[in-house]
């Protein structure tokens, strides 16, 4: 009786990546002490010139985890990626909203595009119930603009998890192996062929402590 009891909760605990194909899988959650290793800035926002959008690690990094769990990235490389997008993109997470220049609607950690942020706020309200988010919602916010579109997805339970959202849903299987399997040429493709950013020295520096650290 005992026994069975525990390994209910043992097999709860375990991330489901046991299932995925994906290796290695990851079993540890990200820390607050490993994105302060990955760049010493996000500690705090003392700093922060938008300090309404700054999000100390400590604040953060429980939702990059729930984003983690709500999209199924259970592969290090993954995570690492994702983290590394959302460091560079946010600024070591000063910002959730695009101010250079200002593209009006342009945001969430990862900044994502308007056209972006309407499909994942679209996608949310479909999927998960948990958003808080209708359709007829969506639909009168895209009606009123591009600022009231992104305003629904960027708090801290959603605006953590675009970067992942828009990897599992606008990235093809390539792109994710090449995450998955850690190789420059892997985050290469992910910059380009999916994000449609360019690659950097800077972007490639972040990636490249993330993935250094080998596991959370
Ligand atoms: C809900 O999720 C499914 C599966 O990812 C997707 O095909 C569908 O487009 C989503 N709904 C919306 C409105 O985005």
């Amino acid at each position: 009786m005992r026994l069975k009891a525990l390994f209910v909760i043992f097999s709860l605990a375990l991330p489901t990546c046991m299932a995925t194909p994906v290796p290695p899988c990851n079993t540890s959650p990200l820390a607050s002490a490993d994105v302060a290793i990955i760049v010493p800035d996000s500690i705090s926002c003392t700093e922060a010139a938008y300090p309404a959008e700054c999000a100390t690690t400590t604040r953060a990094v429980p939702y990059i985890n729930l984003a983690f769990t709500a999209f199924s990235i259970h592969d290090f490389g993954t995570q690492a990626a994702l983290l590394a997008l959302i460091l560079y993109k946010s600024a070591s997470f000063k910002h959730n909203t695009n101010h250079y220049p200002g593209v009006p609607g342009q945001g969430t950690r990862n900044m994502q595009s308007p056209a972006f942020n309407l499909k994942y706020a679209q996608w949310l309200a479909a999927n998960r119930t948990d958003s808080g988010l209708s359709l007829q919602q969506v639909q009168e916010a895209e009606a009123e603009g591009p600022v009231q579109v992104l305003a629904l997805v960027n708090n801290d339970r959603w605006g953590f998890a675009s970067a992942a959202w828009f990897l599992v849903t606008q990235c093809d299987a390539e792109i994710r192996r090449g995450l998955a399997g850690l190789t420059e040429d892997g985050w290469n493709a992910y910059l380009i062929d999916c994000v449609g950013t360019t690659v950097t020295d800077e972007r490639t520096a972040v990636w490249k402590e993330a993935t250094a650290l080998r596991k959370w």
